[in-house]
């Protein structure tokens, strides 16, 4: 099976790449990333397997989609590449608009035009539980079930993307499947997310900007269930297991408020609650995600694996432990080697 992930260079697709090269008959992973502010070479660097390629460029670019999917002969597409924060999509939405829509809406078409040659890709469509909306707090889970009624310009890209990606299998009959996490958390999340900023800032002595009352709640699941999970969808999709069009929900059981977090990151940084500054809340901001997972657990035989108390203390280890990453996204430097590399 030859692999093509997008957005393999962010905080999810680096998981998932490092783990489809375990998966038996995997022939070739290839990256395909733009390498924007979140795309880090770094996060790959240790990847050292004849098996990997990256390739730089942007899923709205149709020439060299196609061109990748010809020279590596692929045959399943884990897509990812996205602009990913709700705060910048507040600030600007049109490059959510570019790359989450119109990047999904290239994506399609080349597999549609690889059908019309005779070769099957099948597509796996990474999407997120914010496309759902805001839950209340005595309401019960998200499932597939749940009508989209996403609540920000990222959400709404989102929302868009999976109905495009329904669209397609309707009309031209592709293979292909949806999936929805809630927040991810693990190493190599860019620092601009809850987790990685407050780490960060802890450690420095600084302000820890709460939104608002700091009681909105997520769902956290550790980044390597998320990856795991996404690789089952795959496996299910490309054996025939599963049919198209089918919808997972990925969730941990793991609800917590941002206070909290941020309370714990304190205690294990050796940082002061005074550090803690409620500030403006976000606007429009979701009060509460909680996804149901057991369609995954009953059809995928998926479920989380990683325990939060020893995740989030082992994440924020890692951050703590791992200056010279730190220290490349702070000065920039990580963008310095992406343009020596790729001068072109
Ligand atoms: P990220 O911002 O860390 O990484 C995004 C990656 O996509 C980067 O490597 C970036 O360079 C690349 N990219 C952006 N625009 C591109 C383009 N036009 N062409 C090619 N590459 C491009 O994001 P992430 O947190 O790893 O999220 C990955 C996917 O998972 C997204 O689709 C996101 O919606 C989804 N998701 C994320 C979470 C979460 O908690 N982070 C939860 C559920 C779903
Ligand atoms: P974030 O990591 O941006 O993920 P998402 O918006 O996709 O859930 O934010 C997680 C939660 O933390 C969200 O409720 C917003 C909140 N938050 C803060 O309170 N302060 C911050 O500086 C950031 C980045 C987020």
């Amino acid at each position: 099976m030859n692999i093509l992930v997008t957005g393999g260079c962010g905080f999810i697709g680096n998981h998932v790449v490092r783990n489809a090269l375990l998966i038996p008959g995997v022939s070739a992973v290839v990256n395909l990333d733009l390498l924007t502010y979140s795309g880090n070479l770094l996060n790959l660097e240790d990847v050292n397997d004849e098996r990997y390629s990256f390739v730089h460029g942007s899923i709205t670019d149709s020439h060299i989609v196609q061109k990748t999917l010809q020279d590596f002969d692929i045959d399943v597409i884990l897509h990812l590449a996205a602009e990913s924060h709700v705060d910048r999509s507040i600030n600007s939405v049109q490059p959510f608009i570019e790359t989450n829509i119109d990047g999904t809406r290239v994506l399609l078409e080349s597999v549609v035009s690889a059908s019309s040659s005779g070769k099957k890709i099948a597509f796996v469509h990474v999407s997120t539980d914010e496309v759902y909306g805001s839950l209340e707090p005595d309401e019960h889970s998200f499932t597939e079930e749940t009508p989209l009624n996403p609540q920000n310009p990222y959400a709404a890209s989102k929302a868009s993307s999976d109905m495009l990606v329904n669209a397609f299998i309707n009309t031209h009959d592709i293979s292909a499947a949806i999936t929805r996490c809630s927040n991810n958390y693990g190493p190599r999340q860019f620092p601009e997310k809850l987790i990685p900023l407050m780490v960060l800032k802890a450690k420095k002595g600084e302000q820890l900007p709460v939104y608002g009352d700091g009681k909105q709640i997520r769902d956290w699941i550790h980044v390597e269930d998320h990856a795991n999970g996404i690789l089952s969808t795959m496996l299910a999709l490309y054996m025939g297991t599963i049919a198209s069009g089918e919808v997972f929900n990925f969730g941990a059981d793991n609800e917590q408020q941002n206070i909290s977090i941020v309370q714990h990151i304190i205690s294990r940084t050796g940082a002061n609650l005074s550090q803690i500054k409620h500030v403006t809340d976000r606007p429009g901001h979701d009060r509460r995600y909680a996804m149901g997972y057991q369609k995954a657990k009953a059809i995928l035989g998926w479920k989380p694996e990683i325990d939060w108390e020893v995740g989030i203390n082992d994440t924020i280890k890692w951050y703590m432990e791992n200056p010279d990453w730190i220290r490349s996204i702070e000065t920039g430097e990580y963008r310095e080697y992406i343009k020596e590399q790729y001068k072109s």
